[in-house]
């Protein structure tokens, strides 16, 4: 039996940052961690919202003012996890934000604010907590890309540039920290029943419908998403770094012809 057999999921003690984490797969996420036994930092820009929600998810959870585009509240918010803990071991850059825009129907201000929230934001991040992790020899940094990140999707061109972002962002962040002991992967959800995959708060057939195309048939939930990157932040992954982890339905595995196996009625 190896060292990790049995333990290799737990979780407890360790002490996490999660940005985005007042509602949707954040906050599942930050539940599903404090259950494996971590300690959690909710990062949020609703300050209100994510006090509400740590609140629900008790002692282990810790409310944090964080815009992620914000420079000066990323060091607020690692000074806290330092001051409170004295490390971070592991940054999940969960915080999104998705408009529909076409090529010629670019806002650009609303562009340039997503591709902050979306990409600068984890950039940010990691570069906050880095030396705490490199001072410490491990870490791991989840960034929570987006089936979109895989492929390009009509409507969505400053989403999908952002995610297609964060997946080569991934992929640098894991050369420059894997000397230091800091894995760094990329998760990519496909459809995830949430404020922002469905605005319109869909229930039955109506929100099932349109996943109809999917390998799985079905929408996502939060926390099946929230177990892969609970899996990717223990010691069971620890060989796994600049990697990308579709959890999409298989989405993202091709496309149907019509009529040949599999392909929707
Ligand atoms: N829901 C989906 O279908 C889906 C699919 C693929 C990827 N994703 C990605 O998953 C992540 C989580 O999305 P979700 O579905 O839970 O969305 P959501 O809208 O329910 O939650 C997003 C959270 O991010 C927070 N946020 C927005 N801007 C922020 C900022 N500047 N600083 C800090 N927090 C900020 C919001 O306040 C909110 O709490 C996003 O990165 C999203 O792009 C979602």
């Amino acid at each position: 039996m190896t060292e990790r057999a049995g333990q290799a999921t737990d979780l407890s003690g360790r002490v996490v940052i999660v940005t985005g984490a007042a509602q949707g797969m954040g906050a599942a996420t930050a539940e599903l961690l404090i259950a494996r036994g971590a300690q959690v930092l909710l990062g949020d820009v609703q300050a209100d919202k994510v006090a509400a929600t740590a609140a629900q998810l008790g002692e282990a959870a810790h409310p944090v003012h964080l815009d992620v585009a914000d420079e000066e509240h990323w060091a607020g918010a690692v000074a806290e996890a330092q001051d409170r803990f004295g490390r971070v071991d592991a940054l999940i850059n969960n915080a999104g934000t998705l408009q529909f825009s076409t090529v010629d129907g670019l806002g650009t201000e609303a562009a340039r604010r997503l591709l902050e929230i979306n990409l600068l934001g984890p950039m940010l991040g990691a570069k906050h907590v880095a030396p705490l992790m490199r001072a410490a020899g491990r870490g791991v940094i989840v960034n929570v890309s987006s089936v979109d990140g895989l492929r390009g999707v009509g409507g969505l061109s400053a989403y999908t540039a952002s995610k297609w972002g964060l997946r080569g962002l991934t992929k640098t962040q894991a050369l420059e920290l894997g000397p230091d002991g800091i894995r760094v992967c990329s998760v990519h959800p496909g459809g995830v029943d949430t404020v922002l995959g469905n605005p319109l708060g869909r229930t039955g057939e109506e929100l099932q419908a349109p996943f109809r195309q999917v390998p799985l048939r079905r929408i996502g939930e939060p926390d099946e998403i929230a177990e892969v990157t609970a899996f990717l932040i223990s010691d069971a992954a620890s060989y796994v770094s600049g990697a990308e982890i579709a959890v999409d339905g298989g989405w993202s595995a091709g496309t149907y012809y019509p009529g040949l196996p599999g392909a929707p009625d």
